[in-house]
């Protein structure tokens, strides 16, 4: 029976797809249970270079992977006992986490998000991989697909916001960046699709912390980026830190074997996050190293990284009789599949890193639009921006003007800093040394000594224009650095309020691995500009937006509270029973008021964001009209078209995201206020417009109701063709039966 069904399962596969479960199968055969076990066991004992003790497990196949694996050459002498000096054979797989750029180094994936370009973001992935490749590695823990909505949470930074169709846009195009078109192609890497699930849903926004999502909330929002990965081909997913409705991810059933095997038919190889399998005693779901082990097994984690209950438990367990060897089989199965499609066992080992591959000007040139296309521009007050090239001298002034590092932003373990173009050196190419005169004021973004503000304050006045970088260091954001307040940390405000009595034209450039609140800085700057932490190119694209030569496009992709107190504040949220109302508006932050009305708002600050996803201003105007839709109703499983006419109504041809959303107004489970369905990214030229359609199916519109069903329900809808998510033109239109 069990032969009969498998032989139906190869029927339906392709020649290479047969022949690597044939191989497979032979392999499985021969290993015994300790090899078995050692291919499940990823270390890191490579990290500070090979020692005798290493090559002996290697050759005894006590590893199927490391992670953070030494030099190149530690690699290839790792992977070389494990391919000839092995008694199987059985090649080494080497992951890292390439999560931006290895040493081209692309704005962090927030960043990058706000570009909403899949073909630029899967270029740079593309770019990773290659450089990844190129030093003897072979998987990527990327792309982070968490949802997140919270940016006390430090790993906002690694996010592509909080809206589940940008985001699973974008990882998929990761996705393809990273593996290519094939994975075996030299200059592929495997991604891997983390943390999966639910991570970015941490309580108070504190890292690891407990996440509470109901199953339709947690299938509408936080599984979708991962099965868009899953149909991407992403070769493998890692099973998160968190505690998902009482049950860890790493020991989750149902997120790892309901959903992700039996629904998604994923056959790639699942890797535990760093320790999560025993982790579960501590959150109080297993008793000891074995109880756990059992429970990730069960729930399908195939790889456990770098903790080695694995290795350690499971062989006399099945000896036992208490753990099924089907289990351990089935997940070496996965790993060995994953191993053979990327060619591992047939590759010859590089002998060489390839430099050729490193920091190339295609990278360059790739890394600069990406930094161009994300940085968003919150204001621009009487045209303050761009600058003009004729200005006499400028004043550069914050700890991130000349902080490679710190712009390169979280999990950056390959860049060399030397290669990094700050804002700083790039402004003096721009306009000469001579007239750029620097005074940080701060040594970094934690800094509350006053000393260097007489220095920044003369040379504010010393100069026609004063440009402000401030932002958070590469420390404050990413993995366990969450915060509880969102302001900029150290004395960065008061330099700005020392700065601001020099009189002169102030523009704050923010670069930061989070939304953060600056409400008084941007009262001083007649301009602002969001450049996350931009990566190796920052600085040349910064000094382009600022002096004209780009004009900002990027769109927020996580919503910027007005205080932290709001958090999490996300443009899809549902409504309440009391929608708050336009005269809930208007209140000095802080200045507690007594409420008009009993509605769902603050009465110390407004309800609203300080800058709702999807906003980002341009040099540029551009009106909204004419929104038509193909028709007022459309039955179901058929579509409609909804189209407006966008007009550039200022002086400088610029390109404009043009977004499409929805919202069902009744349903039987309640549908958030809006929804992101589509998007644009057109250019137009000054004094011209274009018709924006979009075809909007009803398909497009479903969703998974309170039994898990995925249903497009009948009913009332309004629709938005808007500039972001709190503005738009909106018509209706009905879903019939
Ligand atoms: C992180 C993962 C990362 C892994 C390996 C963990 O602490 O949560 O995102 O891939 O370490 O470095």
């Amino acid at each position: 029976m069990h032969t009969y069904s498998l032989s139906l399962l190869l029927l339906a596969l392709p020649a290479a797809a047969v022949e690597i479960e044939q191989r497979v199968d032979a392999l499985l055969q021969r290993m015994t249970l300790g090899e078995k076990l050692g291919q499940m066991s990823q270390s890191n004992a490579l990290r500070g270079g090979i020692s005798p003790e290493v090559k002996a497990e290697i050759r005894k196949g006590r590893w199927g992977s490391f992670l953070n694996a030494g030099s190149f050459e530690d690699r290839a002498e790792a992977q070389r006992i494990a391919l000839k000096e092995s008694r199987l054979g059985i090649p080494l797989i080497f992951g890292r986490d390439v999560i931006h750029g290895y040493r081209t180094v692309f704005p962090i994936p927030l960043g990058q998000s706000a570009s909403w370009d899949p073909e630029l973001v899967a270029q740079a992935a593309r770019i990773a991989a290659r450089e990844t490749a190129a030093m003897g590695i072979q998987w990527t823990f990327a792309p982070m697909l968490d949802i997140a909505r919270d940016p006390r949470w430090g790993r906002i930074a690694e996010s592509l916001g909080e809206d589940p169709y940008l985001a699973s846009l974008l990882g998929a195009a990761m996705v393809r960046g990273f593996q290519g078109a094939s994975l075996d192609a030299p200059d592929s890497i495997a991604a891997c699709a983390k943390h999966y699930v639910g991570y970015g849903a941490a309580e108070g926004g504190r890292d690891y912390n407990t996440t509470w999502i109901p199953e339709a909330e947690l299938r509408n929002v936080y599984l979708r980026s991962f099965q868009a990965a899953r149909a991407a081909g992403v070769a493998t997913f890692m099973s998160a830190f968190n505690n998902l409705n009482g049950i860890p991810t790493s020991g989750n059933v149902f997120t790892l074997r309901q959903v992700l095997r039996k629904e998604w038919g994923f056959d790639g190889f699942v890797v535990s996050d760093w320790n999560s399998v025993t982790q579960m005693i501590a959150h109080g779901y297993a008793g000891d190293a074995a109880e756990a082990a059992f429970k990730a097994l069960r729930a399908g984690v195939d790889m456990e990284m770098n903790s080695t209950s694995y290795y350690d438990q499971l062989k006399s367990e099945v000896e036992a009789g208490k753990v099924d060897l089907k289990l351990i089989d089935e997940a070496v199965r996965n790993i060995l599949r994953v191993k053979m499609r990327l060619g591992l066992f047939d590759k010859p080992v590089p002998t060489a890193p390839d430099n050729a591959a490193m920091f190339t000007a295609e990278g360059r040139e790739v890394a600069k639009r990406l930094a161009t296309e994300s940085t968003v521009l919150l204001k621009n007050e009487n045209r303050t921006l761009p600058l003009s090239k004729s200005i006499g001298k400028v004043a550069v002034i914050g700890p991130l003007a000349d902080s490679p590092v710190d712009q390169m932003g979280c999990w950056v373990r390959d860049a060399d800093p030397s290669e990094v173009r700050t804002p700083l050196a790039a402004l003096k190419e721009t306009l000469g040394a001579a007239r750029v005169v620097y005074a940080p004021g701060l040594k970094v973004s934690r800094d509350v000594s006053r000393a260097g503000f007489a220095a920044a304050l003369e040379a504010a006045r010393a100069a026609d224009a004063v440009l402000l970088f401030l932002g958070e260091e590469q420390s404050l954001s990413g993995e366990a650095h969450s915060r509880a307040f969102l302001d900029l940390p150290g004395a960065q405000e008061a330099l700005v309020e020392e700065v601001a009595r020099a009189g002169k034209p102030m523009v704050a450039v923010i670069l930061a691995g989070r939304p953060l609140t600056f409400q008084k800085v941007t009262e001083r700057a007649g301009a602002v500009l969001f450049a996350w932490h931009p990566g190796s190119m920052g600085g040349p694209a910064l000094a382009d937006l600022l002096f004209g030569d780009a004009v900002p496009s990027g769109k927020l992709t996580a919503s910027f509270p007005r205080t932290v107190g709001q958090t999490p504040v996300y443009y899809n949220h549902m409504s309440t029973g009391r929608p708050p109302v336009p005269s809930d508006l208007g209140i000095k932050m802080g200045m507690p008021k007594d409420p008009a009305q009993d509605t769902a708002k603050y009465i110390d600050v407004d309800y609203t964001p300080e800058y709702p996803f999807g906003f980002g201003l341009s040099y540029t105007t551009f009106e909204y009209s004419n929104l038509r839709l193909s028709s007022p109703t459309a039955p179901m499983g058929g579509t409609l078209t909804v189209s407006a006419e966008v007009a550039n109504s200022g002086a400088v041809e610029a390109e404009e995201i043009v977004q499409l959303y929805t919202r069902q107004l009744a349903a039987s489970v309640t549908r958030p206020v809006r929804e992101l369905k589509g998007y644009r990214r057109v250019r137009i030229k000054p004094g011209q417009k274009q018709t924006v359609e979009f075809t909007l199916r009803t398909a497009d519109l479903a969703f998974y109701n309170e039994r898990g069903q995925l249903v497009t329900e009948p009913g009332a809808f309004q629709v938005w063709v808007a500039p972001n998510s709190a503005r738009g033109l909106r018509g209706e239109f009905r879903v019939t039966e």
